[in-house]
């Protein structure tokens, strides 16, 4: 069954045809809130709002494991994570859809391992990939089908937020390759690795990143709110059309 994480713009899946929630109790804590179990075009799926059901939950607030532990747990098979983001590269443009490729981690104090409750084995994933090739090429080919164009590669910089950047770290994440920012993406993406579940992110740009064209002068991320509820709702489309294929559930 595939979940569904649900970031800034995403705290709801609409198409999501609720069977019931269940709060999971979890080694690493508490989630951020209960899953939400249900069906998408008839197909089971499970949605869990990243920043709690009230989005109160800050990104570096964010219990990363437990989320990962609980849906892992309730019988999840691969993770579709939701995220707004900044654009950086010059071609994205707010409203854009980006399916990333690759990952820059700047992230810093958080649990960012299974392995740190003692006892546990340790374990050196291999991360040269960090999202999974097919669960990309799926989301792909259920945009294509609906027309909804996407930008189909991107090094995500995952920041610590809850902030927005400076101009001048932007500018060094543009040196060190990165094409978008947000603060959610890390360590998300490993964890699910650690526990096998081919994971892959959908980013809507959300404004350009700092210093960067129109916002130049600033950031105002209220104002952002009207441009991802456009791009959200061809995200939800997407996600109806991935999870009614045949074998979505990986
Ligand atoms: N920076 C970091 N995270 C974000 C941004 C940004 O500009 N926009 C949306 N999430």
């Amino acid at each position: 069954m595939l979940a569904i994480i649900g970031g800034s713009g995403l705290t709801t899946l609409s198409n999501l045809d609720v069977s019931h929630r269940e709060i999971v109790r979890t080694p690493y804590g508490e989630p951020s809130g209960a899953i939400v179990i249900g069906q998408i075009g008839g197909q089971p799926a499970m949605f869990l709002p990243r920043h709690g059901h009230g989005h109160t939950i800050a990104p570096h607030l964010v219990n990363y494991c437990a989320n990962l532990w609980a849906l892992h747990h309730h019988g999840a098979t691969g993770i579709i994570s939701v995220a707004s983001v900044g654009g950086i590269r010059a071609d994205l443009q707010p409203g854009e859809i980006v399916v990333p490729d690759q990952i820059l981690d700047y992230t810093w104090g958080r649990q960012s391992t299974f392995c740190e409750i003692s006892g546990a084995p340790v374990n050196h994933i291999d991360f040269t990939e960090p999202y999974d090739r097919e669960l990309r090429r799926r989301i792909v080919a259920a945009a294509k089908t609906l027309g909804i164009p996407l930008k189909v590669d991107g090094v995500y910089a995952a920041t610590q937020g809850p902030r927005l950047e400076t101009a001048a770290e932007i500018n060094r994440f543009e040196r060190d390759g990165a094409d978008l920012v947000g603060m959610t993406g890390m360590p998300e993406a490993a964890l699910a690795r650690e526990l096998e579940l081919p994971y892959a992110a959908i980013n809507v740009i959300a404004n350009h990143a700092a210093g960067r064209a129109s916002s130049a002068n600033g950031i105002h991320f209220e104002s952002l709110e009207h441009v991802l509820r456009g791009a959200m709702s061809q995200v939800r489309a997407i996600i109806e059309k991935l999870v009614g294929e045949p074998g979505a559930g990986l």
